[in-house]
């Protein structure tokens, strides 16, 4: 989608690859797994892009390309560790490394890329990013346990909702846009509208993910639609349609138990205007993002970068 950084993009692949080292062959093979599976990448290409918009001569500098390996190892280690909690067995249309082997292998994965990921932070010596990309984890912790307390449970508000997803998604790529322009030797002023940037990308980025959960296919998501709703996630469509459609209430009393409830459930959310809400949502979460960039002069990167937000929200249509 972007020709200015597909060969960088193509690079990170096969440096990931090379990344996890030959350890224990089990969890070689079990971290491997996924990033031969491949994903959308979009976190890599967002630090990219960031990275080209704040350096003087425009270039990626070694730093950065490592920056956004880092990230995406993190991303996935998210990932392992997100599958064993939701019990999920498709993700990037492969079978999950908790189906393949088993919740302990695909915990121990995780921890050894978030290790891997730590060892080559900490050896891009930069106290400053180290702190802030090291942060993240915790916050990943944050949001899936708050998530996993809030369960099934109708009183969850919109604004818990949007403090969640940022510590489950918006974090990492808000902490890795600022990263990305601290290499870049950038001023704070420039450190905060990239982050702000990358705040609002994340949240728009897993507002959409939630209605693709309820709108999607799974061939076309390469992982099960309708997952938050078994696992009790009200997500923001949810929470939208509980207004109009108070018969919702009665299924998540009953955690969608019944052999249709999930169908029944979908039908009833599509009915009411909780898609459309939470779309509303994203597109101004997406906004807000570009409007952080508002006073950076517009090239090629800061173009791409606003393109990147309306290509977010132009996953559902
Ligand atoms: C999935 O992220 C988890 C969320 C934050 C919604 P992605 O949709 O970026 O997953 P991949 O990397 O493309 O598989
Ligand atoms: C994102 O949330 C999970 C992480 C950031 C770890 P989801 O639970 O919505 O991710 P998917 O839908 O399983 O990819
Ligand atoms: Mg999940
Ligand atoms: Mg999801």
């Amino acid at each position: 989608m972007f020709p200015q950084i597909e060969i960088d993009l193509q690079r990170l692949d096969s440096n990931l690859k090379k990344m996890v080292g030959p350890r224990h062959p089990v969890l070689h093979a079990a971290a491997e797994h996924l990033f031969q599976a491949g994903g959308k990448r979009i976190r890599p290409a967002i630090i990219f892009l960031v990275a080209k918009a704040t350096s003087n001569d425009k270039q990626l500098t070694n730093e950065h390309k490592r920056l956004a390996e880092i990230t995406e190892i993190i991303h996935t280690a998210s990932l392992l560790h997100d599958d064993v909690i939701d019990e999920c067995n498709i993700r990037r249309g492969l079978g999950t490394v908790n189906s393949k082997f088993n919740n302990k292998v695909a915990v121990l994965a995780g921890d050894f890329l978030f290790a891997q990921a730590s060892w080559y932070l900490a050896n891009l010596n930069d106290l400053e990013v180290v702190k802030i990309i090291s942060k993240v984890i915790t916050d990943f912790a944050e949001g899936e346990v708050t998530q996993g307390l809030t369960s099934f449970d109708a009183s969850t508000s919109i604004d818990n909702y949007i403090n969640k997803s940022f510590y489950k998604t918006a974090s990492l790529i808000a902490s890795s846009c600022k990263a990305s322009t601290i290499l870049s030797c950038a001023d704070i002023v420039t450190q905060n509208a990239f982050y702000n940037y990358g705040k609002h990308i994340g949240l728009a980025f897993q507002i959409i993910d939630d209605i693709l959960d309820i709108t999607g296919k799974s061939e076309t998501l390469g992982k099960p639609a309708g997952s938050d709703l078994k696992n009790g996630n009200l997500t923001s469509p949810l929470l939208f349609a509980l207004n109009e459609s108070p018969a919702l209430y009665e299924l998540i009393e009953r955690e969608f138990s019944e052999d249709s409830d999930i169908e029944y459930a979908i039908k009833l959310i599509k009915s009411t205007n909780g898609i459309k809400q939470a779309t509303d949502l994203a597109i101004e979460h997406a906004q807000t993002a570009i409007e952080s960039l508002k006073y950076y002069q517009s090239n090629t990167s800061i173009r791409d970068l606003k393109l990147l937000s309306n290509y977010i929200i132009n996953r559902i249509s």
